[in-house]
């Protein structure tokens, strides 16, 4: 059965207020008060916009809300595709962020549509919480990344959860995973990932690995 977030992600109404409403303010709920998680999701968006010439994906891209970003510093066949498996966030996308070097592609995360190593980039920012079985996903984002190319995930994490009454009883009704202080770590370790780097904010954590370079 889906879960309430789920639900709402598949909801047309949802999709639309999801960016300018509920992100904003769950990306401030994240640092339980303070400015960490804005302050890391700005300074990762000046990261994403850097010049190169890259192929950057995007899984469980919502309404495409880092797509000009990541968009932006593209050179050369630099290429953005955002996918994700509601068709109301997708239209949602495409209606709001657009561009020549910017497309959307529907498909489930677990089963990326795309060739092993493919992408310089692979994000997945706030969606992993809400897939059931998420774990999977990162085996498949390690899989389409390029060698040397980098993974960049923000998620919920337990480093400080127990200290919010009630935190685990809203994430159990409304279907959000928190995740164990090294789970998101021993995956992508495990996937074959290395400098795998963690960032918590409050209850969310970022985390940067890369692929290792296969050339000699
Ligand atoms: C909360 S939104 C995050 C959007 C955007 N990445 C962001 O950072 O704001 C979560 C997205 O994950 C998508 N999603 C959930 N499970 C998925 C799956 N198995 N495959 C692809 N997309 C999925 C939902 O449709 C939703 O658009």
């Amino acid at each position: 059965m889906a879960t309430i977030a789920q639900r709402l992600m598949g909801n047309p109404v949802f999709s639309q207020v999801y960016e300018r409403a509920w992100r904003p303010l769950f990306t401030r709920g994240f640092s339980l008060g303070g400015t960490q998680t804005v302050d890391y999701d700005r300074a990762l968006r000046s990261y994403l916009a850097r010049d190169g010439d890259r192929f950057v994906l995007d899984v469980a891209c919502g309404p495409g809300n880092y797509s000009d970003d990541a968009a932006r510093g593209l050179r050369g066949d630099g290429r953005y595709i955002g996918v994700d498996f509601s068709s109301a966030m997708l239209a949602q996308a495409r209606r709001d962020h657009r561009g020549d070097r910017i497309s959307y592609v529907r498909g489930d995360a677990h089963a990326l549509p795309f060739a092993d190593d493919s992408f310089h980039t692979v994000l997945c920012l706030a969606a992993l919480y809400l897939i059931p079985d998420p774990l999977p996903v990162l085996d498949e984002m390690a899989r389409v990344t390029a060698p040397g190319g980098e993974v960049i995930v923000f998620t919920t994490v337990r480093a400080s959860i127990a200290a919010v009454p009630g935190a685990d009883l809203l994430a159990g009704v409304s279907g959000l995973r928190v995740f164990g202080r090294r789970e998101i770590l021993d995956r992508l370790d495990a996937a074959g990932m290395t400098h795998v780097e963690q960032t918590v904010t409050g209850i969310g954590q970022y985390v940067h690995a890369r692929k290792p370079d296969s050339r000699p």
